[in-house]
């Protein structure tokens, strides 16, 4: 089983999004997904409830529990941990870099989102573990945009993930219904880059 860390100290970043859409990507690949929900807003168990599918697994769970949760999902035969984390709560997201495999930090591509990953990054290097920034909500059509995104992310010493996630409504909407935005929009874009992150994903974690 992999583990992967979403961590952003930054509230609304894309941490659920994220950890919610990887874990449906991980699914319709045939693999057994489980979503560990640090989060005591826990809006990812909030999505499970609204949910018709049994899958993913949603476990919501004090950070004090993290071993264990990842100990059941291991015995349960899962093959991707995700575990989706609070903002503004370094000690939880600390905890959860310890014991990933890989740290995922989604940001949006606002300089002041940019200028805040500073703490997210300290956290990731004291776990030392592979890190990527994961650039969220881009813009459609703004050409600097990455390149200037990824010079800020480079300031903090981290690099950014080969695939971004623009910015689209599918994935609030689906959200609402217990979704993803691939089965809300099977055909539709958000879907597509939800599908090319998890193979990227899928390549680095062999
Ligand atoms: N790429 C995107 N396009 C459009 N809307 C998005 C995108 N990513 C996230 N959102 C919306 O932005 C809001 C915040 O996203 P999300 O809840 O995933 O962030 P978070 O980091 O988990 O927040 P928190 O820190 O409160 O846990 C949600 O309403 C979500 O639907
Ligand atoms: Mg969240």
């Amino acid at each position: 089983m992999k583990t992967i860390a979403i961590l952003s100290q930054k509230g609304g970043s894309g941490k659920t999004t994220l950890a919610l859409h990887l874990a449906v990507a991980a699914e319709e690949a045939g693999q057994l997904a489980a979503v560990i929900d640090l989060d005591p807003q826990a809006s990812a168990a909030g999505w499970k409830d609204s949910r018709k599918h049994e899958t993913p697994v949603v476990v919501p769970m004090p950070a004090s529990r993290l071993p264990q949760a990842l100990e059941a999902a291991r015995n349960g035969g899962a093959d991707l941990a995700l575990i989706d984390s609070a903002p503004h709560a370094g000690d939880v997201a600390l905890a959860a870099a310890e014991v990933a495999d890989l740290i995922l930090i989604p940001c949006r591509p606002g300089i002041l989102d940019l200028r805040a990953i500073g703490p997210t990054a300290r956290i990731a290097k004291l776990a030392g573990k592979p890190t990527f920034v994961v650039l969220n909500a881009m813009p459609n059509r703004a050409p600097n945009v990455l390149a200037d995104a990824t010079a800020a992310v480079a300031i903090h010493g981290l690099e950014v993930a080969p695939v971004s996630l623009q910015q689209r409504a599918a994935y609030a909407h689906a959200l609402t219904s217990g979704q993803t935005a691939q089965e809300y929009e099977p055909k539709g874009k958000a879907g597509q880059d939800v599908a090319d992150l998890y193979a990227w994903l899928r390549k680095i974690l062999k």
